[in-house]
Order: C-alpha cells, then sequence, then structure tokens
C-alpha cells in the first residue's frame, strides 16, 4: 500500500523553529513528527511513501537519506507550494498504485495512534471515494468542521466556523485520508489547490462517495507551540503512541549524553537532547529541550521548547516560551505565556521580566 505525506508548509505558527527546519522535521520525543508517521505507516503495512515537500525540502533528503525505514521514500518538490490539494496531485505523479486502489493521505503534523488499517477497511467496506479520518473536539472553532449521517457519509465541510449556528458538530477533519487513486488523479495538475475548501466540497456536490470514520483514540495537531510542547510529552508519557519510543516512555527521556545534576527535577514529560547540561537545582517541567542546550542552576523551564544549542541563565524562569537555536538568555530573567526568542539573540542578566495577559 502506498501514501503521501504532506509536509511542505511553511509552519508559520511555530516560528521561529521553523525559520531553519520545517516543521515535520522538528523533533518530537527525540524524533521527526515525520518520522512517527512513517513509523505509524510502515506498521499498517504501507510500504511505499511519497514526501510531498515544498518549504525548505533539502532537510527531509538529508536526514532521512541512508536510513532503513522499513519503507521505500520518494520525494514529490513542489517549486512553488500547490496547497494540500495541489500537493496531493503532485505526489499522485509518484504512484504506482493502479486507479481504484486505496492512496493514505496524511498532514505532516499530526500526532496520532490512529488504527490506519482499520480506515483502509472502513473505505473498501463503503466502496467509497474518499474516506476521512474524523476527531471529536471540545472547541472546533480552528478546525474544519465535517457532520456526518447515521450512516457516515459526510453531509458538509465547514472551514474554520465563527458563529455559533455554524457550530453543528464537534467532528473535525483529523488530517489523514484515505482516496481512491483515480479521484486523486483528477485533481487539477500544476495550480494551487485546497484539498479542505476545494476538493471535498466539489466531491461532495458531484455526489461522490465521501465518508467520515471517527476514531476518539490520540490525535493532537501539533501546529501551535503550546500543542507541539504538550505532544512531545505525551509521546514521552506513552500517552501519546509511537512505534519509535515503544519500551522507553517514562516521567522524561534523557538521551545518555546530558548531564544533569542530582538536585535538578526533569519531569512532567520532559525530553532531553543529546549533550544537554541541566544544572544545580533546575526545574524541566512538559519541555523540549534539544541538543547541547545549558541550563543554568535554579532555572525553571515549564511546558516551553528550547532549541539546539540555546542557553538558559541560572534563576531564569521561562513559562510557554520558545527559544530558537543558538539563543541565550541570561541570568535573572522571567518569560512567560507564548514568549519566542528569536534564533541566536542574546539577553543580558536581569533584563526581561515579560509577561502577558492570555
Ligand atoms: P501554519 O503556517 O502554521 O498554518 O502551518 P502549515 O504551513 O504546516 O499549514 P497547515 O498546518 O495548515 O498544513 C497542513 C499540512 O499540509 C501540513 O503538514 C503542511 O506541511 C502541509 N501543507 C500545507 N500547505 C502545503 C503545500 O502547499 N504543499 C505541501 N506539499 N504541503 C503543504
Amino acid at each position: 500500500m502506498e501514501a503521501i505525506l504532506l509536509v511542505g508548509g511553511q509552519g508559520t505558527r511555530l516560528r521561529p523553529l521553523t525559520i531553519s527546519t520545517p516543521k515535520p522535521m522538528l523533533p518530537v520525543a527525540g524524533f521527526p513528527c515525520t518520522s512517527h508517521q512513517i513509523a505509524l505507516a510502515a506498521s499498517a503495512g504501507i510500504d511505499r511513501i511519497v514526501l510531498g515537500t515544498s518549504y525548505r525540502a533539502e532537510v527531509f533528503e538529508e536526514y532521512f537519506s541512508g536510513q532503513d525505514l522499513g519503507v521505500e521514500i520518494r520525494y514529490a518538490v513542489e517549486s512553488e507550494p500547490l496547497g494540500t490539494g495541489g500537493a496531493i496531485r503532485n505526489a499522485a505523479e509518484q504512484l504506482t498504485c493502479g486507479p481504484d486502489d486505496p492512496v493514505v493521505i496524511f498532514n505532516g503534523d499530526v500526532l496520532t495512534g490512529l488504527d490506519i488499517s482499520d480506515l483502509v477497511s472502513k473505505w473498501r467496506e463503503a466502496r467509497a471515494d474518499v474516506a476521512l479520518y474524523l476527531t471529536r473536539v471540545e472547541d472546533p472553532r480552528a478546525y474544519g468542521l465535517v457532520p456526518t449521517d447515521a450512516a457516515g457519509r459526510v453531509l458538509e465541510f465547514k472551514e474554520k466556523p465563527t458563529t455559533p449556528e455554524e457550530i453543528v458538530t464537534d467532528q473535525i477533519n483529523a488530517g489523514c485520508y484515505v482516496f481512491k487513486r483515480s479521484v486523486i488523479d483528477r485533481i487539477p495538475a500544476g495550480q494551487v489547490v485546497s484539498v479542505e475548501r476545494e476538493t471535498f466540497p466539489e466531491l461532495l456536490s458531484t455526489g461522490a462517495t465521501v465518508i467520515g470514520v471517527v476514531d476518539d483514540g490520540y490525535w493532537l495537531d501539533l501546529g501551535t507551540p503550546l500543542a507541539f510542547a504538550q505532544g512531545s510529552a505525551d509521546l514521552v508519557r506513552g500517552i501519546a503512541p509511537s512505534p519509535l519510543l515503544a519500551g522507553r516512555t517514562g516521567d522524561a527521556v534523557i538521551h545518555d549524553s546530558a548531564v544533569v545534576h542530582d538536585t535538578a527535577i526533569v519531569s512532567g514529560g520532559t525530553y532531553v537532547g543529546a549533550h544537554v547540561v541541566i544544572g544545580e537545582n533546575a526545574i524541566v517541567d512538559a519541555s523540549v529541550i534539544y541538543d547541547g542546550v545549558t541550563i543554568g542552576s535554579g532555572a525553571r523551564v515549564v511546558r516551553s521548547i528550547v532549541s539546539t544549542n540555546a542557553s538558559i541563565g541560572s534563576q531564569s524562569s521561562i513559562t510557554d516560551t520558545v527559544i530558537a537555536e543558538n539563543a541565550s538568555l541570561g541570568a535573572h530573567n522571567e518569560l512567560n505565556f507564548g514568549a519566542r526568542v528569536f534564533p541566536g539573540a542574546e539577553i543580558s542578566d536581569s533584563a526581561i521580566r515579560f509577561s502577558s495577559d492570555r
């Protein structure tokens, strides 16, 4: 079985982390989201995956070349981003399956334990053109709503509803689909197309069989810094499943080469990368600490992402904050609630006490 992974987006909500690294390649619990997805796909019997790349396409090829992933990887590079539908059409040029075969398609920033085989079976049973994986969320306003009838047929697509009347269901598009290959081939080639806003509504209007399959298992869209840190912590604690972390989950995953002082507390699903140094009495909770980071004594890091080779000075405190690579935050600073420090920035001691109302 073949799959397409959509990994060409700019990841603007995760800036500045995505200036140098595309969102699907940012490590979550030590592995890029794309690696977790490839492992999930392989465990469901998928043996050939086309990565639809655009933004910073070279990062994918550099990382995956030479790795034995148990699946064959192909790249479909868009010189100009073609949107989600255009990207699927472009990637389909590299598929080898027949017109009636299923093709599994994944958004690159979705963390899930979805039973892909079950989604494909439901697609087959319903003789569907497209089967969409749906999940339920408490507040669906930021998502694409997908109401279905009792038999699971999709009734309409409502992107990002704004008024209470528009919130007709708590079922949302979870960013994974099974398409009949011939349906992909009908998406216009070489132009920008949104699968959510154009392809899906058009399929409904032409009477295609589009079904929604609600799965209440783990699902998280890693699009924002808070969600990204949460997804990583969920993987580390085993709340989010990934074949890559099997048998290694716990309150924290700490790379063998990291040096953590005996009095430091590292918990809440924190991931600590290679060559990290964490000082005396530091507290690091539910955070993502990339390779080469230094966290000074008495520092406090909560629900934050600290990127490669950055440093946090002693007695500084950061919560819900992103520190990009090579940035250095001096001692006695405080950053809260969505603060973002850009790559290479240098903040001197006692310079910032930033706290905004959420
Ligand atoms: P934001 O800019 O923060 O919204 O992130 P994003 O650029 O990743 O956009 P979004 O989360 O809406 O994209 C959903 C998925 O589709 C992600 O996995 C993107 O990588 C992917 N994607 C979005 N646009 C394109 C595109 O033009 N080409 C390709 N190949 N993939 C895309």
